[in-house]
């Protein structure tokens, strides 16, 4: 090995030149194979004089790494090259590659579908903030301070401490309370929307869910009209042949309060697994606006009067679709998303 020997490679790797990738690859064998001349070389530095040594390491470890990385701007350009080629010689009249279709997710899809529900019968849609403040969820909706119905929420607060403190909200009856503050009786509205509660993640509770909340205020609105619009419902939802019951229960902001159970689609009536054999399934709380509630939100109670509802969409779908675990809908799991894909909207 002498020193021209090294320089007239250096000069010979200038002027490597490789169009293919196949090319590329012979060059490299060729210099750094196991056979490859640099190889070589290296092979040769053992015999080389003691007092030569430095010299010629240096520059054979030079030559070294000028070959590999020449090696690598051809691979790199011979791998450029035989793209472009390909996009040049694509064929543009080959069909297109068929990209999948997403699906709505089921809780849209029900969600959509009890809107419309409830569009036909004349309700407008509502919204409000997700990030409300206690006044809105609670205040106005008399649950007063320190009041032990709060509890039945469990509350995300995002700054405590303070007069109205905000939170997540935890209901859609916050819509109520800000459609009665901006808009006079008759007031036909359906709000729904996503609500937050602490709760342990399980197959019946989850911490973010959603609800669709109903209100209806004008004069002379009845009990009877309240039932009515809920019998409607069902029977759209459900079928023509479902059935309605309440139940008294308690809610601060509806006086009186009940709880409204639908006769069990999939058993009739028979009792099953779903309805836990008693041929019923809750679906959702509703009441008379109390009057507090309406007096809260400068609507003369005297004047007026009102039904509000509300339930939980994932409840629903979960009931329409038999599915047993709420978490379903929270993970995104393609197998269970692309079930929905044929699902129509009503
Ligand atoms: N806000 C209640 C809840 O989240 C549901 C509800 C019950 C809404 C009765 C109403 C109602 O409007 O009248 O549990």
């Amino acid at each position: 090995m002498t020193r021209e020997e090294i320089e007239k490679m250096l000069s010979g790797l200038a002027e490597l030149r490789c169009k293919t990738e196949k090319e590329v690859e012979e060059a490299r064998v060729k210099l750094l194979g196991k056979k490859g001349e640099i190889t070589r070389m290296f092979e040769e530095f053992r015999t080389v004089a003691p007092e030569l040594k430095k010299e010629f390491g240096r520059s054979l470890n030079e030559l070294k790494q000028a070959a590999v990385a020449k090696i690598e701007e051809l691979r790199a350009s011979a791998q450029g090259a035989s793209s472009e080629g390909k996009s040049k010689n694509s064929d543009l009249t080959m069909p297109g590659e068929p990209m999948p279709l997403g699906s709505r997710h089921p809780v849209s899809i029900v969600r959509q579908e009890i809107v419309d529900i409830f569009r036909k019968f004349g309700y407008d849609v509502a919204e409000g903030p997700e990030i409300e403040d206690d006044y809105h969820v609670f205040e106005a909706l008399n649950f007063p301070a320190n009041h032990p119905a709060r509890d039945m929420q469990d509350t995300f607060f995002v700054s405590a401490g303070h007069l109205n403190p905000l939170l997540l909200r935890t209901h859609t009856s916050s819509i109520q309370v800000r459609t009665m503050e901006t808009q006079k009786p008759p007031i036909r509205v359906i709000c729904p929307g996503r609500v937050f509660r602490n709760e342990a993640i399980s197959a019946r509770a989850h911490c973010i869910f959603h609800q669709v909340e109903g209100l209806y205020i004008d004069e002379n609105v009845t009990f009877a009209d309240l039932k009515q619009a809920i019998l409607l419902f069902a029977r759209e939802m459900f079928g023509a042949d479902a059935k309605i019951r309440m139940r008294p229960s308690f809610f601060p902001f509806t006086e009186p309060s009940s709880e409204v159970d639908v006769s069990c689609n999939i058993c009739h009536g028979k009792g099953c697994n779903i309805c836990k054999g008693t041929g019923w399934l809750e679906i959702m709380g509703c009441g008379m606006v109390d009057p507090n509630v309406l007096e809260a939100s400068g609507i003369d109670s005297k004047q007026y009067s009102g039904f509000a509802f509300g339930m939980g969409v994932e409840r629903i779908a979960m009931l329409k679709w038999q599915v047993n675990d709420l978490r379903h809908y929270f993970e995104n799991d393609l197998r269970f998303l692309s079930e929905f894909s044929t699902a129509t909207e009503v």
